[in-house]
């Protein structure tokens, strides 16, 4: 990758906006009157993670969990480290992940089954992007905004090297 290659813009600011209102409708119809309790994958997810909230108007609570796959660069190392685990308990809970980007599933996979031994009533998982092509292992993502093509992407809280985060838009690099 050339590292200094400006990124270019894949999903415009707007599209994000109308995919986050309908995941949130979807959201919304599912767990109204729950309670439940969000629980984002940081870094990654937190400019989705704000934006959805958002768009909930009912009673939720917001954690985080801070995972690592990916080494330096663009390419996941394949074991998934628990950088931060969950401080609350999670027991009876109606539990949903919120991921920016679902890519070899492994990170889901791990975060899914940390939580599953919590035993909470309910888990569930949303992300906004899903980059099938990547898939290393069987994960079931029940919330699926948009599938994007194999490319290391940037932006909208995805980072290269930590760098990118802020970019408004979702944008790929140029290998
Ligand atoms: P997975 O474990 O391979 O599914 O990757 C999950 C995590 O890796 C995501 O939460 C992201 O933080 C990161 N990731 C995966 N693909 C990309 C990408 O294209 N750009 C930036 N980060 C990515």
């Amino acid at each position: 990758m050339n590292a200094q290659a400006a990124p270019q813009v894949l999903i415009p600011r707007n599209e994000i906006d109308a995919e986050v209102r309908t995941l949130a409708a979807r959201i919304t119809a599912d767990y109204r009157d729950t309670n439940p309790l969000l629980i984002g994958a940081l870094k990654g997810c937190f400019m989705f993670m704000a934006d959805l909230v958002r768009c909930l108007e009912f009673p939720l609570e917001i954690e985080f969990v801070r995972l690592s796959s990916y080494g330096d660069g663009t390419e996941s190392s394949g074991k998934v480290n628990l950088v931060q685990g969950l401080n609350v308990p999670v027991e009876g809970r109606h539990v949903l992940v919120v991921e920016d980007i679902v890519d070899t599933g492994l990170t889901v996979a791990f975060l899914l089954e940390y939580l599953k031994e919590q035993r909470p009533a309910s888990l569930k998982c949303c992300t906004l992007l899903d980059k099938p092509a990547r898939r290393q292992c069987e994960v079931c993502v029940d919330y699926i905004g948009l599938e994007v093509p194999d490319r290391f992407l940037v932006g909208y809280g995805l980072d290269c090297d930590e760098r990118y985060r802020n970019l408004p838009d979702i944008c790929y690099l140029e290998k």
